[in-house]
């Protein structure tokens, strides 16, 4: 993702508490892989709660560009997609969204399917580390794809089909375990994906496979089992909440002093999160009826200070990690993060430093736990000394996910900050700025 755009400003007097009630969507990492899925059906998909953010009108001009009818339900928030007439799509229409998500990756198994052939664009997405997809074409072509990189994009064939195989990722990816099941689901024969990401938003995919015809079997030991099929159906699904967006709000309450419910989220995805929201000191309380939440708020008192390391499910999710960062800038003594998922996923504590923070980044892995990063000289290891008083400063957000935790600064901070580049943060965040009012925030475009 590029610089951030200086003309989209948000001016946040900070320093107060946020109080109130938000209400959080399907999640934004399975809602997108969703609507890829729903090119792989005969027949019509139906999606409910997905959340109006950048990252989906993407994902739905992609969609419509390859032929897919895609129209807005009754209810706020579904999308029907008909794929009865899915075609090529021209490259040059296709590149519009060079650069603009990951997800473009994930249209290679269905177009294969559907047309034999698939062009890829430029992939977009946060700037936090090289996010290589060799894995993703590893797999395709051990599937029988044949990938050509060309000056504009992958050039994707399949002229034997796609046919099952045995792949082993060398890391747990979440698109990379994506792609396979995209894939292999009406490949010929089985697949079988050892090492395999286990996400809440991967099996939730499976979930919704499952509904179109697939035959997935998830064993022990991180390995997934796709039996082919010739035809797959369209679904009907409502997604899981945004996990990530729940921890952003919740990480909030912390660092404000304040008191949230989140309508919508759910305790079963968020177990390690929760645990270290009680060792940091933060209160919740889950009330599971099907219109629940969770209610995240400071009781009063300091803060502890925790080790935080970042992995693959089920551990610690790296997208929690910089909102709850700014939180632990409020906490007495001295917190530990390393951060093994992204290799570059640090650089936002400069901004929270400006601001008052006192965090030091280190390339060593602190906390224990040696990753893959520790001998390859990334800077992905940090000690923050709290508690420090925030102050106010103006920021320009490098990426989503530390967008916002530079806007739950700005709101922690006494004083006025703006903060540049607000657009990033749509793109995962729906109606974030009429949260932010709902929950007694001072702000206002710049
Ligand atoms: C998904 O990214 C999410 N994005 C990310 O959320 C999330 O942080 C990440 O999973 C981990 O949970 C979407 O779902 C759209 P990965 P993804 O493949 O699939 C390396 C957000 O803000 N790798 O699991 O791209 C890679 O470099 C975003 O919502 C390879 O080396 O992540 C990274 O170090 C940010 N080769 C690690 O694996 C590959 O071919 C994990 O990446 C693929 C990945």
């Amino acid at each position: 993702m590029e610089a951030a755009l200086t003309t989209d400003v948000l001016v946040v007097h900070g320093g107060s508490p946020l109080r109130g009630q938000i209400r959080v969507r399907g999640a934004k990492n399975l809602v997108s892989k969703a609507m890829v899925a729903a090119l792989l059906g005969d027949t019509p998909s139906r999606l409910y709660d997905v959340p109006a953010i950048r990252d989906v009108e993407i994902v739905r001009g992609l969609l419509e560009l390859h032929g897919v009818r895609v129209t807005d339900g009754e209810l706020p928030g579904e999308l029907s997609f008909d794929p009865s007439n899915v075609e090529r799509a021209n490259v040059d229409e296709i590149n519009v969204h060079a650069g603009s998500s990951r997800i473009p990756i994930l249209f290679c198994g269905p177009l294969l399917h559907k047309l034999g052939h698939a062009f890829i664009p430029d992939l977009g997405g946060c700037n936090i580390g090289g996010r290589p997809i060799d894995f993703h074409l590893q797999a395709l072509r051990e599937m029988g794809a044949v990938v050509d990189k060309t000056p504009s994009g992958l050039d994707i064939t399949a002229p034997n089909g796609l046919q099952g195989t045995k792949f082993e990722l060398p890391y747990p990816s979440v698109g990379a375990t994506e792609q396979v099941l995209l894939a292999a689901v009406r490949a010929h024969g089985v697949t079988e994906l050892r090492n395999a990401a286990v996400e809440p938003e991967i099996m939730d995919l499976i979930a919704i496979l499952q509904k179109m015809g697939a035959i997935i079997n998830v064993h022990t030991d991180r390995v997934i089992e796709i039996e082919g099929v010739d035809r797959l159906r369209g679904y009907t699904h409502r997604p899981i909440p945004d996990r990530i967006e729940t921890a952003s709000w919740a990480a909030a309450a912390l660092a404000t002093g304040g008191d949230v419910y989140v309508q919508g989220a759910r305790q079963a995805d968020m177990m390690t999160f929760l645990n270290l929201y009680t060792k940091v000191g933060g209160a919740f309380d889950i009330d599971d009826s099907p219109t629940g939440g969770i209610r995240f708020w400071h009781p009063g008192g300091e803060l502890k200070a925790v080790l935080l390391e970042t992995d693959v499910h089920p551990g610690f999710m790296t997208d929690w990690q910089q909102p709850m960062v700014v939180a632990l800038t409020q906490a007495r003594g001295l917190s530990i993060v390393h951060e093994t998922v992204y290799e570059r996923r640090l650089g936002y504590t400069d901004a929270l430093n400006q601001m008052g923070a006192t965090i030091q980044t280190y390339r060593e892995c602190l906390g224990g736990t040696p990753c893959r990063f520790g001998r390859r000289n990334f800077t992905h290891s940090a000690v923050i000394a709290g508690p420090s008083k925030l102050i106010a400063h103006d920021v320009v957000i490098p990426d989503l996910r530390a967008g916002f935790s530079h806007l739950i600064a700005a709101l922690a901070a006494e004083g006025t900050s703006k903060v540049y580049g607000v657009e990033l943060i749509r793109r995962g965040y729906e109606d974030f700025e009429a949260k932010l009012a709902a929950l007694g925030a001072s702000v206002e475009k710049g």
